[in-house]
């Protein structure tokens, strides 16, 4: 597990180190540089993770399956400034730095010959090698949309597991791993009709729409997957009759890839999400924030850049419960000042109590109920 990242030079950080935990949460202002934290590990991973490029000779690549950020110079902190701890060389560095315990160190160099290239000469991994070779998944905030059909591709489904960073390969690999048990723990729900991945989907799913099913096809003859929901009962619904994505609202698809991604995690797996919260109501959110923490019990590591509340308080909840211990949850509070951002590091107790409230931290609540009461 990843237990402390540093970024050096890297977009909108001079420098930022940030401890790490089982269950990360990455908050703050808009354009504060959480997807940035994202991205960094993204782009080690598209470049040096399990099943990509084989050797640090090929460097990192900026832009790939997981990122795309463009060019050397892109990614170069405007303002940069010399990495004393990491320097081997006067040129610009952009360094990542991931570190478990002993150190995996991650330097990629910004070349002034060539600052539109989309690659960068990376160097110096003793150690990191083994962070990196780890099942994963990156979620983007823009995911997959109600759609007729979804992509169908078998190397992708079968090979690593990969749900796709806007979740476009979930409908398949649910068609193809339905049966798929998910182990005895915290992440099985205790509701579903049995164990298999399809059925503790539904449950989970069912935690955002009481009565809801869901089915993964197959549409012959094509390249393509069909998802469809049902509603058992609810509403005098028929029971039988099936609906496309299309005519079933945007929050339950939207969050199908979370929801796959949590329950599919191993002990070893890196969860990148963004945004788990979007387009689900308030309940939703705090369920989807159990659920998270769920995977996180289970060994996995996830860290998740969230605006909503509702996850915070589902976290919390999670450590009360004993779902989740205190020091497994790391709350950072990204707060821009203009030239980088500057990150609070609230701590959570075991009542999932926080041990400050930094000015514009979730505190907009109270703020507008001042403004009502006034
Ligand atoms: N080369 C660079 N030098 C300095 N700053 C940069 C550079 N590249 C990007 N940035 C800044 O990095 C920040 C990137 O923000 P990021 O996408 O990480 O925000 P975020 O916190 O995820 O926001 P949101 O909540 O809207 O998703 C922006 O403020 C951008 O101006
Ligand atoms: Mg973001």
């Amino acid at each position: 597990m990843i237990t402390r990242l540093t970024l050096v030079n890297f977009k909108a950080f001079r420098r930022l180190e940030l401890a790490m935990g089982p269950l990360t949460l990455l908050t703050g202002l808009n354009s504060s540089g959480k997807s940035s934290v994202l991205q960094s590990l993204a782009l080690l991973l598209q470049s040096f993770g399990r099943g990509r490029a084989a050797s640090p000779e090929e460097g990192l690549m900026l832009n790939g399956e997981l990122v795309e950020l463009g060019t050397a110079r892109d990614l170069l902190h405007d303002d940069f400034g010399p990495a004393d701890d990491l320097l081997v060389t006067d040129a610009p560095l952009v360094g990542v730095v991931v570190e478990a315990g002993g150190t995996g160190r991650f330097i990629a160099r910004y070349d002034l010959d060539e600052p539109d290239e989309d690659a960068m000469e990376a160097y110096d991994f003793p150690g990191g090698w083994s962070l990196l070779d780890v099942p994963f998944q990156y979620l983007h905030a823009d995911r997959i949309t109600p759609a007729v059909t979804y992509p169908r591709t078998r190397q992708i489904a079968l090979g690593p597991g990969f749900l796709g960073v806007r979740g476009e390969h979930t409908v398949n690999y649910l068609r193809h791993h339905a049966e798929h048990e998910v182990p005895d723990g915290p992440l099985r729900h205790s509701a579903a009709t049995s164990p298999q991945l399809l059925d503790q989907t539904v449950a989970w799913m069912q935690e955002l729409c009481p009565g809801v099913n869901l089915n993964a096809s197959a549409v012959e003859g094509t390249d393509f997957v069909r998802l469809s929901y049902g509603f058992g009962g609810t509403a005098g619904i028929n029971a039988t009759r099936r609906r496309r994505p299309t005519n079933v609202g945007f929050g339950l698809t939207y969050a199908l890839p979370i929801v796959v991604a949590c329950l599919t995690a191993t002990p070893e797996s890196l969860i990148l999400l963004e945004n788990p919260e979007a387009h689900l109501h308030p309940k939703g959110q705090s369920r989807m924030a159990a659920l998270i923490a769920a995977a996180a019990a289970t060994g996995a590591q996830l860290i998740v850049e969230t605006h909503s509340d509702h996850v915070l308080n589902g976290v919390r909840i999670a450590v009360k419960q004993e779902a989740l211990r205190p020091e497994d949850a790391v709350i950072h509070f990204f707060r821009g000042n203009g030239s980088g951002a500057e990150v609070i590091t609230p701590r959570v107790d075991k009542d999932g109590m926080l041990a400050q409230w930094p000015e514009g931290f979730f505190d907009e609540w109270e703020n507008s109920l001042d403004q009502l009461l006034d």
